[in-house]
């Protein structure tokens, strides 16, 4: 089982916090979305009004073991101040993501107080998993907390190596909670059970879709994920570039889909343009798609179809925004596929940034079962893969489903 961090007695204890602070940044460093950070203040909170001496630790991009001020925690924790005051009136941070670098900063914390690490995967060796990072990590701390659910599908040291180095260990309360909604979707669930996947990612979504065929009915591909499989049947693409490899990869699972009963639907028509910025988007069906243009969301008569599919969905899962939504004129597919999904009856889960920002322009959150933080967690974990995030939080060793009860 899995022990909530609300278990344990942790006055003046030194607690690790894992959060996941990796948030979209625009170039000026200022953070577009914090719902992540938001979301973490509940154990965060939690552990400091029991007068813990709190660490926390967090990646941010993807920075390859260079740092970058671009990359840098900074901001991350500039916000998490602002949401702790006055609880805690200033919060420390440290610039070196080891506490064997910065002993002293972490000695002189006191009980109640909360020191941030710069990023984590400034140093190469936290994606590495590297025993040694794992150590210096856990030097000294007396519990450690995974509130990163969004990161549990990650083995990298400060999310599995460090565990087993620390005397206890619990999960944050948003951890509990992705936990709960989304073990939802793993036994009986209602029926019709869709799934939605758009965006980039696309191998990590190729490898899941092959998981999910078992359990699903429909499958609605948007988005850049769409585009190895409309090359595999056919259609060309104008100046979307398109891997082969994941083109082969699509014709197989087109296949198997097949094979196993499950449909998939593809975009019939789209929106072009010859550029995110240039003027000439139009509507075209996608048989027809202009040699000079490239393919930057769904059109119409696909947002009208999936629509019809989502009707009498009883459960969806939504993955991925359906174009690029972000540049306006591209956002009407995936707002559209947002407000769908807000008049749908059945159970409904949103995972991923992008699908969520969605949402939260459009106003919609409050009328979806659960949106989670994580994207590409969330998605392991309703494939029934077991995360090695959460196998290290088990007391027991977790044999199945990602979970142990
Ligand atoms: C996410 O945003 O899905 C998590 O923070 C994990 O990030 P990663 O895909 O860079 O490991």
């Amino acid at each position: 089982m899995i022990r909530s961090v609300a278990d344990f007695s942790v006055f003046n204890q030194a607690v690790f916090v894992r959060a996941d602070f990796n948030v979209p940044m625009d170039e000026q460093g200022r953070i577009l979305d914090d719902t992540r950070i938001v979301e973490s203040i509940g154990t965060l909170k939690h552990l400091l009004e029991q007068g813990a001496r709190v660490v926390v630790g967090s990646h941010l991009g993807r920075p390859k073991g260079f740092p970058s001020e671009a990359l840098s925690l900074l901001p991350v924790g500039l916000r998490l101040a602002e949401l702790l005051y006055p609880l805690v009136p200033e919060i420390r941070f440290s610039e070196d993501p080891t506490l064997e670098g910065n002993k002293k900063l972490f000695k002189e914390l006191n009980a109640g107080e909360l020191l941030l690490l710069e990023n984590l995967r400034f140093d190469k060796r936290e994606e590495a998993n590297d025993e040694s990072f794992a150590k210096e990590l856990a030097q000294d701390i007396d519990l450690y907390v995974n509130e990163a659910f969004s990161c549990s599908h990650r083995a990298h040291a400060s999310t599995v190596g460090m565990v087993k180095y620390v005397p206890q260990k619990a999960a944050g309360f948003l951890f509990l909670r992705e936990v709960g909604m989304l073990r939802r979707l793993l036994g009986v669930v209602d029926r019709p059970y869709i799934a939605i996947l758009g965006g980039k990612k696309i191998d990590d979504k190729m490898a899941v879709i092959d998981r999910l065929l078992g359990k699903i009915q429909t499958l609605l591909i948007g988005g850049a994920m769409s585009h190895p499989f409309l090359q595999a049947t056919g259609a060309l693409l104008g100046t979307s570039i398109v891997d082969e490899r994941q083109v082969n990869m699509a014709k197989g699972i087109l296949d198997r889909a097949q094979k196993s009963n499950v449909e998939i639907v593809l975009p019939i028509d789209a929106v072009v343009s010859r550029g995110l910025t240039d003027s000439s988007a139009k509507i075209v069906s996608l048989d027809s798609v202009p040699k000079d243009m490239g393919v930057f969301d769904i059109g119409p008569k696909t947002v009208d179809k999936f629509e019809r599919c989502l009707l009498s969905a009883r459960t969806v899962f939504w993955n991925g925004p359906m174009g690029a939504y972000e540049h306006p004129p591209f956002h009407h597919g995936t707002v559209s596929i947002a407000k769908a999904l807000a008049h749908c009856q059945g159970f409904t889960v949103v995972g991923g940034g992008d699908s969520v920002a969605a949402l939260q322009a459009a106003s919609l959150t409050s009328k979806i079962s659960h949106i989670s933080t994580g994207g590409g967690a969330s998605l392991e974990f309703i494939e029934g893969k077991t995360l090695p995030g959460i196998l290290a939080l088990a007391q027991t060793p977790a044999r199945n489903r990602g979970f142990v009860e």
